[in-house]
């Protein structure tokens, strides 16, 4: 089984939310596609005509289905898990061949794509079990156009299911992250959606 020891401590992490793997993980990505409800992200991404979007950490595909059904111009993640690969792949085999979605294996601080890449850059439930937060903040301003977008969110929120309040950052822990992206990106703000905490900065 693959482990990952996250920046948020608490030693490497075998759930199979976190690095989903065989069967419990392809059980874990069906459970998070049910669960996860990413629309008002989605708002708050206002993806624009023909734009270029990474999604980093995309797990079973929830948000990728959501930027299919927007105008962006080209889709594409990186995710460790090939069996979460695999998953939210299934729904896309012709927008996959035709070149507009692209889900490669890889990860927040390797996600392999070129500088200045894309318009938006997003991350859902997954900066928490990064290994380097600070080397994953990096990547991601360098493969964000100067005047693109990133937004980062965890479980919490106005609203937080009973999963999330447990799986909720410290203050401290979410300070680090508004720290992180104010040295690297401007406009950096923290928001609340109802199951959400939100961070979002302009390159
Ligand atoms: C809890 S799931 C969230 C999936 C999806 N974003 C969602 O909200 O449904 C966490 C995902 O992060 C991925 N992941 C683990 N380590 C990662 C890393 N270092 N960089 C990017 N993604 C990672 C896992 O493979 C898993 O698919």
């Amino acid at each position: 089984m693959n482990t990952t020891t996250p920046w948020t401590g608490g030693g490497p992490s075998r759930s199979p939310f976190a690095t989903p793997s065989g069967m419990p993980g392809r059980l874990a990505g069906r459970l998070m596609l049910w669960m996860n409800r990413q629309q008002d992200l989605l708002d708050l991404l206002d993806v624009q005509e023909g734009e270029r979007v990474l999604e980093v950490g995309y797990g079973p595909g929830g948000m990728i289905r959501l930027l299919q059904r927007t105008s962006a111009g080209r889709i594409c993640g990186v995710d460790p898990s090939p069996e979460m690969r695999d998953l939210a792949t299934r729904p896309h085999r012709a927008e996959i061949a035709a070149g507009r979605i692209d889900l490669r294996l890889g990860t927040a601080d390797r996600s392999g794509f070129p500088d200045a890449e894309f318009d938006r850059v997003v991350s859902v439930n997954n900066v928490a079990i990064w290994p380097d937060l600070e080397g994953g903040l990096r990547e991601l301003r360098r493969v964000t156009r100067p005047g693109g977008r990133v937004v980062i969110a965890w479980h919490g929120g106005t609203r937080p299911s009973w999963i999330a309040r447990g799986l909720a950052l410290t203050e401290e822990q979410l300070s680090r992250i508004d720290r992180g992206l104010r040295g690297l990106f401007s406009d950096a703000t923290r928001h609340k959606l109802a199951t959400l905490t939100v961070f979002s900065a302009v390159r």
